[in-house]
């Protein structure tokens, strides 16, 4: 989805003042064009958050590319609202089935659409998807909160990931999601994501807009060709 080259830092709302996202999406407005809309179910995971009604509020606020996860048992019956309030990708995750009705229906609601893949969730159970998806999010916690451990675990299916979207010369983007801090944007963009989720690390800061640079920052260095452990200045 992006261009060769491109990446994203992308900050989650989940970890920003629901009493005033408008002036949290403020914040990042002026460093980054992507938000993180985390939408839980109560059901897939234990924890409930945002639909289509708050996404249509920060819509009038806001004219970022709106990434929704949708961690929803039922995605299918939400896919209209999130259209109709602005989202621009909806992502579902594999485990909850019938994966290739629902990539359909996010697509003949015009909307880009993204697979996402819980941590220990098999890259081979994605595997049949990769021409139906634009994004490819392999979770690096398990979903549900925010300020979570990154798994490092993750790491080798975002090269295996990678090599296979490669091979098949598509412009899947890899998205990864949970524990993103200036050292795990490093060690993921080395093994091939390039849309960075980062909630807590933002919005938990008093700078969220110099978070988002420091971000990009570590990740600029990785695609130039530094280690993920090098500092600015190289290594000598
Ligand atoms: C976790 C969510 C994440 C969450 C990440 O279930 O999908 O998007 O906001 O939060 P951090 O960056 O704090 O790990
Ligand atoms: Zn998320």
């Amino acid at each position: 989805m992006l261009a060769p080259g491109e990446f994203r830092i992308n900050p989650s709302i989940l970890a920003a003042d629901f009493g005033d996202l408008a002036g949290e999406v403020a914040k990042v407005a002026p460093v980054t064009d992507w938000l993180h809309v985390d939408v839980m179910d109560g059901h897939f995971v234990p924890n409930l958050t945002i639909g289509p009604p708050v996404v249509a509020s920060l819509r009038r606020h806001s004219e970022a590319f709106f990434d929704c996860h949708l961690m929803v048992t039922d995605p299918g019956d939400l896919l209209e609202g999130f259209a109709a309030a602005g989202a621009d990708l909806v992502t579902v995750h594999v485990e909850v089935g019938h994966t290739t009705k629902i990539l359909g229906a996010i697509r003949a609601e015009g909307l880009r659409v993204g697979l996402a893949l819980n941590p220990d969730t098999p890259f081979s159970a994605a595997e049949p998807f990769l021409e139906a998806v634009d994004l490819l999010l392999l979770m690096t916690v398990f979903p549900g909160f925010g300020a979570q451990s990154f798994i490092a675990d993750v790491v080798p299916k975002i090269e295996m990931a990678r090599a296979a979207i490669e091979r098949r010369g598509l412009a899947v983007s890899i998205e990864v999601d949970g524990g993103i801090d200036t050292t795990t944007a490093a060690t993921t963009a080395a093994a091939g994501a390039r849309v960075f989720v980062a909630g807590s690390t933002v919005f938990g800061s008093p700078r969220p807009a110099a978070v988002v640079e420091a971000l990009r920052d570590s990740v600029a260095r990785v695609l130039a060709g530094a280690s993920p452990g090098a500092s600015p200045t190289g290594s000598r």
